[in-house]
């Protein structure tokens, strides 16, 4: 696939010069643009949704405070392109990265600096495109920053790359379908099948002939010969899920074909090929040692060429409606087109996004089809629809919390689990931290005055604070 798709089709994205008394020295640089292809405008003169460039001669706090606010946590996409490479001495291009542009290009490190940048801004817009599409929209909710800026990972990867995936992430959090969208979108998998091969259920004396096939013989049983995985995958996907559990032996061979491409058939002594795309899923962590189980670093290093980490429910809640409404509606029509309730009740929404969902998006996709199921009539959900056993049993109302019932159970819940991680009272803080800087910064669109107002701190100290950090925007906060 070409980026963008068409060419010769004109990208649209703002273009700025910071500081602006610099704007002479970008109008070269615009004019060259427009000649590559590129339709720019001014800020704010096309939609909110459009990327932008924004050219820069020194790269100050000045500069990274206004990334911040435009590219609101990597959201809005925006190019950071410094005029010359001495403008990025010093601390290089992380800062800006790390106040949210989604790249940093210097203008004269190449010999076609403006075709580059158009190449970049059409790549974005075909991987945005194609994350809006109903595909991938109607298949992988969620609206939240988190779940968006992975989206678009997930579909730069399959499209633009042949590399193999590993997708991790505990039990419930979407790894199959992942493994499904990456497959569905890859364009060199044209019309061929995905094979799936859960390393849980493989049988030890089996498992020889699952993956490699066997010739007509080979063992008591095999009547005729029959191909395996790797040649059903061949020019396709095989997706291996909770490949931490393939047994030693057949992490070795399995390296061989994925190296090499070369297996032979059990009872066989021709050397076959095959071509295909691995993916593969675990939800622990395959590099840990356990006991003496250990994954082979050598094929890990093969079948992790990206990997993708997919985040718990409890740490996208912002998902938590979407998701329910998403899975209420398949439901309603499994149902049939009597029921024309459309949503959930304020009761109901409050308690589904403070429950704890240790089973994560499967756990609340089983809920809604309990709450879906036991609904009578037209109106929302309502908190009868609740099964019994899974209604809220209620705190005691707390002496501290404040007038607009903070801090409330889900807060509560948050605390309580960490404890019971042994995570202790000083990291407890510093996240809780991170968290609310995070959060403030986010609700302010970047703006760092606004931000240090609702954190009741100074502009300076939150600079400091942001500056300190060596990681993340929000690394390293201390209390004063
Ligand atoms: N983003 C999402 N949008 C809609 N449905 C989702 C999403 N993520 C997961 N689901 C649904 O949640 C359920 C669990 O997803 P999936 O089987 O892909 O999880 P998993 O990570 O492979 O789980 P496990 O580790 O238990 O195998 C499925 O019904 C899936 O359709
Ligand atoms: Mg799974």
């Amino acid at each position: 696939m070409s980026d963008g798709g068409a060419e010769a089709e004109a990208v649209r994205a703002w273009v700025d010069v910071h500081p602006p008394a610099d704007e002479q020295r970008g109008e070269g640089a615009v004019e060259l643009l427009r000649r590559a292809g590129l339709d720019a405008r001014r800020p704010g003169h096309g939609t909110r949704d459009d990327p932008g460039v924004l050219l820069f001669a020194a790269a100050d706090d000045a500069l990274t405070a206004r990334l911040a606010r435009l590219a609101g946590g990597g959201l809005h996409r925006v190019l950071a392109v410094a005029l010359t490479r001495s403008a990025l001495d010093g601390s290089g291009p992380w800062p800006l990265l790390r106040a949210g542009a989604s790249d940093v290009l210097a203008w004269d490190a190449s010999a076609t600096p403006a075709e580059d940048v158009v190449r970049r801004l059409r790549r974005w817009s075909a991987v945005d495109r194609l994350v809006a599409s109903p595909l991938v929209a109607d298949n992988l909710v969620g609206a939240g920053a988190t779940w968006q800026l992975l989206l678009r990972e997930i579909v730069e990867t399959a499209v633009f790359s042949d590399a193999s995936v590993l997708v991790t992430g505990e039990s419930g959090t979407g790894k199959e379908l992942v493994a499904r969208l990456v497959h569905a979108i890859d364009p060199r998998r044209g019309g061929e099948q995905l094979v799936l091969l859960d390393c849980t259920t493989i049988v030890p004396s089996l498992a020889g002939s699952e993956f490699f096939g066997h010739e007509k013989g080979a063992f008591t049983g095999a009547l005729a010969s029959r191909d395996g995985a790797f040649a059903l995958a061949d020019r396709g996907t095989l997706f291996l899920d909770e490949v931490g559990e393939l047994p030693p032996e057949l992490q070795a061979e399995l390296l061989r074909v994925v190296q090499e491409g070369t297996y032979k058939r059990v009872g066989g002594n021709t050397w076959r090929t095959t071509g295909f795309r691995l993916i593969c899923a675990t939800n622990r962590d395959l590099l840990a040692v356990d006991g003496d189980r250990r994954f082979r670093p050598d094929l890990y290093h093969r079948i992790a060429a990206w990997t993708c980490r997919l985040p718990s429910l409890r740490e996208r809640t912002e998902d938590i409606l979407p998701l329910a409404r998403h899975f209420l509606r398949e439901e309603r029509q499994d149902d049939g087109p009597s029921s024309t309730a459309e949503d959930f009740d304020p009761a109901v929404q409050r308690f589904l996004t403070e429950r704890h969902y240790p089973g994560n998006i499967r756990e609340l996709r089983q809920l809604v089809g309990r709450m879906a199921r036991r609904h009578v009539g037209s109106g929302p959900i309502g908190a009868g629809d609740v099964p019994p056993g899974e209604r809220p049993t209620g705190t005691a109302p707390d002496a501290s919390a404040t007038a607009d019932g903070w801090p409330d159970p889900a807060f509560q819940r948050s605390i309580r689990r960490a404890l019971a991680s042994g995570i202790c009272l000083k990291e407890i803080g510093v996240r809780a931290r991170e968290t609310a800087v995070d959060l403030a910064l986010q609700e302010a669109d970047g703006n760092l005055q606004d931000a240090a107002r609702a954190l009741g701190v100074t502009d300076r100290a939150l600079q400091l604070r942001r500056r300190a950090s060596g990681t993340g925007p929000t690394d390293g906060v201390r209390e004063d």
